[in-house]
């Protein structure tokens, strides 16, 4: 039976944590800060709750140099309990900036009062829901793809733009990011907000960098998927207006997501719209856990928060702060793209037996993905085995592509990516 120190683990999430949290969690378990009561049994109203969550978004916070105007939120529901709750909450804050400027303008050029002049204005919000609001989604891999569909279910796929569909830029599969000169967005720029996965896990897709078109004022509100890429890299957070993800990947376990959310889109500067209006408009009213100013006014505590996977990330967290100290992420991201950049390296030495799957331009740092021996699925099986059989885990490619994936979260070392490196040597030389 292998030992953990035996083996390197690849899988895409749940993904590998780092040993030494894992052995401190064993002992907040059993008993938290000596008190004869495990973490798992305190309550998530205790003081010690509160200094868990305050610690944790301390650490995230020095390590993405969040600003200020920025909201840290934990709930439950994971990265697609977000796909929902990013569509509630920006189409309940649209709407109500929408109605608020149909009040302004409506009390001041019209003499209607009271009933007509709420008709008035329910009568322009309606036109303006139907003719302008559209919510813009780069669907560049599985991810987005199910993000987008998630919107046209709930709103309806006449409020759905996809701006851009990567698959038609590659005979029918994921592995590209147009240019974006190539992109629709709704005409004007004029979304209520564009939507990507900064990491396709799945299709081992990642953004190079911010996409240029989605920069600047006048830009719609960008949401980022960073499930599979956060706190990897170095990421300029001012430019988003959402970011979110779930643990279970480079952060923690599974169980909680964290999201980001800029304070301007939160009350009281952007309420949401009320729930009548809303339902007069056919819109979505999404449930109490994932609207996102409940979660805030709250400190994450509006209903019982998993304190464990919170600490868990915070323990995650802080020791990268430790680590890298004046690097913050910048040094997590140095180390991410060594092992990557090695990986794939070894992969291009051998172009008879391995073929990444991705367009080079955009290949995932976190998420490797190829075949093995032109696809051949008992050959790649053999691969598998042979992986295996040194303590190499968790390579299978997702169910639904196929092929090999080798993760390369925070929690898989350096070393663990020299030991894949000598193993693809040895498979193609048959050494
Ligand atoms: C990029 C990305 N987004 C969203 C999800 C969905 O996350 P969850 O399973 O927590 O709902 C995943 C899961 O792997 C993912 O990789």
């Amino acid at each position: 039976m292998p030992e953990r120190s035996d083996v390197h683990y690849f899988g895409a999430g749940p993904a590998p944590l780092p040993s030494a949290v894992l052995e401190r969690a064993s002992q907040a378990l059993l008993n938290y800060k000596g008190q004869g009561v495990g973490i798992c049994e305190i309550s998530h109203r205790s003081a010690d709750a509160n200094e868990i969550l305050a610690d944790a978004k301390a650490a995230l916070t020095s390590l993405l140099d969040i600003p200020e105007d920025y909201e840290i939120l934990f709930l439950q529901g994971g990265g697609s309990g977000e796909f929902s709750a990013v569509v509630y909450n920006l189409v309940g804050v649209w709407v109500e900036k929408r109605r608020a400027q149909a009040e302004k303008d409506l009390s001041a050029s019209t003499d209607a009062k009271g009933e007509a002049l709420e008709q008035k204005i329910f009568e322009r919000v309606q036109r303006e829901v139907k003719e302008e609001l559209r919510l813009d989604y780069l669907v560049t891999g599985s991810w987005s793809l199910k993000a987008s569909q998630e919107a046209s279910r709930l709103i309806g796929a006449e409020y759905v733009n996809v701006a851009v569909d990567s698959r038609k830029a590659n005979n029918g599969k994921f592995g590209v990011i147009p240019s974006e000169s190539d992109w629709k967005p709704t005409p004007g720029n004029k979304a209520a907000f564009t939507y990507f996965c900064d990491n396709e896990t799945v299709d081992g897709v990642e953004f190079p960098q911010f996409p240029k078109s989605l920069e600047g004022a006048d830009a719609p509100w960008v949401v980022a998927d960073m499930s599979s890429n956060f706190i990897s890299r170095k990421v300029d957070v001012s430019k988003y207006s959402v970011i979110f993800g779930g643990a279970q990947k480079n952060v923690g376990n599974a169980g909680i997501t964290i999201v980001i959310v800029k304070k301007s889109l939160l009350p009281p500067a952007s309420p949401q719209a009320a729930p009548e209006l809303l339902r007069r408009l056919n819109l979505p009213i999404g449930p109490i856990v994932f609207d996102w100013p409940t979660i805030a006014k709250n400190n994450s505590l509006y209903n019982t928060l998993p304190i464990f996977d919170v600490w868990i990330a915070g323990q995650v967290m802080s020791d990268l702060v430790s680590t890298y100290g004046a690097k913050k992420i910048a040094g997590q991201g140095e180390i991410s793209a060594e092992k990557a950049n090695i990986i794939y390296g070894t992969l291009e030495q051998y172009p008879n037996v391995y073929k990444v799957v991705p367009d080079k331009t955009v290949r995932s740092r976190m998420n490797i993905c190829f075949r093995v021996n032109g696809g051949d699925e008992e050959k790649e099986k053999t691969f598998l085995a042979g992986a295996q059989k040194i303590g190499l885990l968790g390579l299978k490619g997702h169910r639904s592509v196929g092929g090999i994936r080798a993760s390369n979260y925070n929690a898989v070392s350096l070393d663990g990516a020299k030991k894949l490196v000598t193993y693809l040597e040895t498979y193609a030389t048959g050494a």
